[in-house]
């Protein structure tokens, strides 16, 4: 019993600390990346830029997870609706704003 539970807090270790290059490899999975770049603008605004908007935001993650689900920017334009579950889409959202 106790040694599973080792094991399970050192997956999940393991898995924090591979946070950043998981998710990158989500948004390339799903097609994020197609569009957007880390550093520069491409169809879509480079995600540097998104996280600098949403600084100090409370509610960031909410928000850009919600335009990812809802396909509608808070610019009010259409946005391709993310095929990711809800937990994909949070995690992605933390991804773009710890960049
Ligand atoms: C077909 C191209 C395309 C794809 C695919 C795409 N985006 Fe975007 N994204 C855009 C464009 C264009 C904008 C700018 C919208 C605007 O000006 O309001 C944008 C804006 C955003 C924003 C800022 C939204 C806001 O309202 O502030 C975030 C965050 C974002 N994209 C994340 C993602 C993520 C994560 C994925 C993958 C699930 C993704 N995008 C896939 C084109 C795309």
């Amino acid at each position: 019993m106790n040694k599973l539970l080792i094991a399970a807090a050192a997956v999940a270790a393991v898995a924090f600390a591979g946070g950043a290059q998981a998710s990158q490899d989500l948004a390339k999975s799903k097609g994020c990346l197609g569009c957007h770049a880390v550093d520069a603008k491409k169809m879509g605004p480079a995600l540097k830029e998104v996280s600098a908007k949403y600084k100090g935001k409370a509610d960031a993650e909410a928000t850009i997870a919600g335009v990812l689900k809802s396909g509608k920017s808070t610019g009010g334009k259409t946005h391709p609706v993310a095929k990711a579950s809800d937990d994909e889409m949070k995690a992605l959202a933390k991804w773009v704003l710890s960049l």
